[in-house]
């Protein structure tokens, strides 16, 4: 076994998100010491995380060069929150979105972590100055908000507060490069970072054209994962365009006025509540017997999926 890296990784609530990140940190060879505050939350964690990565090992998906004992050999439960940050390196805070217990936990880690840590939240959408404004540590603090299951989708957006040190930002990028995850950084905070936003313009626009009678909620589905979701995979929008004219400028000469003219009929904000989101519920349910055992295994194929998206954009990136 390669010696494991020095120092170690935090993670702070031990649920869904806790665990993907313990998973991540292990397949890069870091010490883990995951920390939760309920103590068989902590236990349930490892049992689970355990058996992930046994089930990952026999699919050939298993990332890193450790096998699976090797890297469950790398994490270790806490129950007690000081003894947990003694020698961190850096913290990845994965408690409930709720932000008096952001604040609450912030505030704990800012008394007891050393000064050269960084703390970093997984937070979905609250902003880094609310949570971190008065920290004594500010300088060290950031957002890295994962994409679940951040075992398969590698985007973390890098989300600074304004008091946050560039070398802050620059440690964290180099450390997400360095277990394998793909990091952007956004230069300031905004509402929803960047993938939301993206994400609510297109659930702004499906519900449009659904409301207005343009398409069924299931044929709006397949526009997007047999269309234009097959090119975002690989590209994102700018290149998409870029590649469909003779570059980015050209791509808005050619098609810009027919754009704008489109963009100028989308409507408000829909109310996302009512008869359209019985509509869609409605839809999605359908032919579904059994809806939670539904749930379960449709989320289950999800993720096989992915894992498969993401051995062929490995294979991919080689060419
Ligand atoms: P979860 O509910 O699965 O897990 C939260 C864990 O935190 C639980 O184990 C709970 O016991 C523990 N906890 C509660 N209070 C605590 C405290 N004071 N100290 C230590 N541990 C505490 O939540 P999940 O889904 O893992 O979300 C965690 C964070 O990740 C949230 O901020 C969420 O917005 C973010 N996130 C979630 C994604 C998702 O799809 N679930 C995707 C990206 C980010």
């Amino acid at each position: 076994m390669t010696e494991p890296k020095e120092g170690s990784v935090v993670i702070i609530g031990s649920g869904l998100i806790g665990r993907s990140w313990a998973m991540v940190f292990t397949s890069g060879g870091f010490k883990v010491r995951l920390y939760d505050i309920v103590k068989e939350q902590v236990t349930a964690a490892l049992e689970d995380i355990r058996k992930q990565m046994e089930e990952l090992r026999k699919s050939g998906m298993l990332r890193g060069s450790l096998n699976p004992e090797e890297q469950i050999s790398l994490i270790s439960g806490f129950s007690d929150l000081k003894s947990a940050l003694e020698g961190a390196i850096f913290i990845q805070e994965c408690v409930p979105e709720n932000l008096e217990l952001k604040l609450k936990i912030f505030s704990d880690i800012d008394r007891f972590v050393n000064d050269s840590a960084i703390i970093s939240s997984s937070t979905s959408c609250l902003s880094p100055t609310k949570m971190f404004n008065g920290l004594r540590h500010v300088k060290n603090c950031i957002v890295a908000h994962p994409v679940n299951p951040p075992y398969y989708v590698p985007l973390v957006e890098l989300v600074p507060h304004p008091q946050t040190e560039p070398v802050t930002v620059e440690r964290t990028y180099a450390l997400m490069k360095k277990i394998g995850q793909s990091p952007v950084k956004l230069m300031k905070e905004t509402d929803g970072f960047v993938l939301n936003r993206l994400q609510y313009a297109v659930i702004s626009e499906a519900w449009r054209l659904v409301q207005d009678g343009v398409i069924s909620p299931r044929d709006v589905d397949i526009v997007m994962s047999e269309g234009l979701g097959m090119r975002y995979a690989f590209l994102g929008p700018l290149e998409t365009a870029h590649l469909n004219a003779e570059g980015f400028e050209s791509y808005c000469e050619r098609y810009g006025e027919g754009i704008k003219r489109v963009l100028e009929t989308f409507g408000p904000v829909p109310t996302l509540s009512g008869e359209v989101a019985k509509k869609i519920d409605q839809a999605l349910w359908e032919d579904q017997t059994d809806k939670p055992d539904q749930l379960k295994a449709r989320r289950e194929w999800r993720d096989a999926c992915l894992s498969h998206l993401a051995k062929l954009k490995k294979e991919m990136k080689k060419n």
